[in-house]
Formats: C-alpha cells, sequence, structure tokens
C-alpha cells in the first residue's frame, strides 16, 4: 500500500502558481516538510543546507518581486490573493562544502558535482513532502540572488541556488503525454488550466 501511496505522491506533484495566500502553512506542517528536506541524502552526509522560512506579511512582500515565474511565458507573476503564504529558501553553506576537498580519495567529478546533486535530494524531498500534505508548491530558480542577500541580511558565507513557493492551490494543473523524443513544454490552456507535458518513460535495457 505505501508503494502506491507513495508513487502517486511522486508523479501526482505539480509546480503550481497560484496559491490560496491568506491559507497559512500550519508551524508543524511546515516542520514536516522541512524536516523531509534535512533527511535527504547528501553527498559525504555534510547536509550542507540551512533552511530559512519566509513567513511574515512585510518578508513574503519583500521577496516577490525577486523570483520570475515560469519565465518562457512572462505572464504567470501570481496575482495578490493568488501569492504564495510561504517561501523556502534553502542556504548552500559554503563552509560545509568546502569539507568536501577533505574527504579522503574523492572522486574529482563528484566534487564538482555533489553539492547540487544534494541540493536536489533535499528540494525534491521538500516538494514531493508538500503534496503529500496537501500543500502546492513552485521551485523557482529565476531568483535575484543579490537583492534577496541584501534584503535579507543573508552571511557571504550562503550562495542561495534557488527559492521554493509554497501554499494551498488554486489550481490543479493537469499532464499531457508527448512521446519520449519531442522537446516537452507547458501552457495554460484556453480554458485557463496550466498544462504541463512530460515524455513517456522509456527504459533501456542493456
Ligand atoms: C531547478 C529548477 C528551477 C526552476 N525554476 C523555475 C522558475 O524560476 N520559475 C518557475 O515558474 N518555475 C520554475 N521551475 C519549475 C518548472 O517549470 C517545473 O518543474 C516544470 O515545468 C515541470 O512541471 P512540474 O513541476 O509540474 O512537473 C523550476 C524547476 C526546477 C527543478
Amino acid at each position: 500500500m505505501i508503494a502506491r501511496s507513495t508513487h502517486k505522491v511522486l508523479t501526482g506533484r505539480r509546480s503550481v502558481r497560484k496559491f490560496k495566500e491568506q491559507e497559512p502553512i500550519p508551524e508543524h506542517v511546515m516542520g514536516r516538510i522541512v524536516k523531509a528536506a534535512a533527511f535527504a541524502p547528501s553527498a559525504c552526509n555534510l547536509q550542507p543546507i540551512d533552511y530559512l522560512a519566509v513567513t511574515s506579511q512585510a518578508s513574503k512582500e519583500r521577496i516577490s518581486p525577486h523570483l520570475r515565474w515560469a519565465t518562457n511565458l512572462n505572464d504567470e507573476m501570481p496575482k495578490t490573493g493568488e501569492r504564495p503564504s510561504l517561501y523556502i529558501i534553502p542556504l548552500m553553506d559554503r563552509e560545509k562544502i568546502a569539507r568536501l576537498n577533505e574527504v579522503k580519495n574523492i572522486d574529482r567529478r563528484l566534487l564538482e558535482n555533489a553539492h547540487l546533486i544534494s541540493l536536489g535530494c533535499a528540494v525534491a524531498n521538500l516538494v514531493n513532502q508538500a503534496h503529500a500534505e496537501g500543500i502546492g508548491s513552485c521551485i523557482v530558480g529565476a531568483i535575484d540572488e543579490r537583492a534577496i542577500r541584501v534584503d535579507f541580511g543573508i552571511a557571504a558565507k550562503y550562495s542561495i541556488p534557488l527559492v521554493i513557493a509554497l501554499g494551498y492551490p488554486l489550481e490543479s494543473p493537469r499532464i499531457e503525454l508527448v512521446a519520449g523524443d519531442s522537446p516537452p513544454t507547458y501552457y495554460r490552456d484556453g480554458n485557463g488550466v496550466w498544462v504541463v507535458q512530460k515524455r513517456e518513460v522509456e527504459i533501456k535495457a542493456i
């Protein structure tokens, strides 16, 4: 049973760009979401990420202009009343990442990629736990990192690769399956429904 419900969560999660702005995410639920991220795999178990929760109205208003939504469409910026009710900022601790250099016999290739892979694992856990809690999310990589750093006084030892926007969803995107070799896209259809194309899974056995 758990396998099926986990699969439902992992395949049913979609990025959401319209939220019930006035419906706050309870603190204990936020705690579970961040804990799921913190317990993700990380290279050499360095756990190089700290988490900042943007919860106050003033802070949410400050971060909002520093994010870009579905950048290739240009008009997906959430409207007032439909904005996220919470933002989580994963902070990558450069000092912890640097400890990878001290690991004996580490593969050079892993050294270059490890922190981004660890970030991906943590962020995937975070958005999937959010979805399991009935909360929509959008990973926003198109951010003004410098402006966020200045506005929130974030220490230089941290890099800010992305921000995760969260809130109870006001929309239910639908999936459109496309052949494995056609480039997938996303769009809003004539009825205003957000459509996400996913490539049909092809498993090549060798
Ligand atoms: C690293 C990364 C960066 C992303 N950056 C943005 C972004 O800046 N703005 C945005 O609206 N969506 C962003 N997304 C969300 C993607 O557009 C979304 O995951 C993709 O369209 C697939 O849709 P799905 O998440 O519903 O499966 C990002 C996703 C990832 C993994």
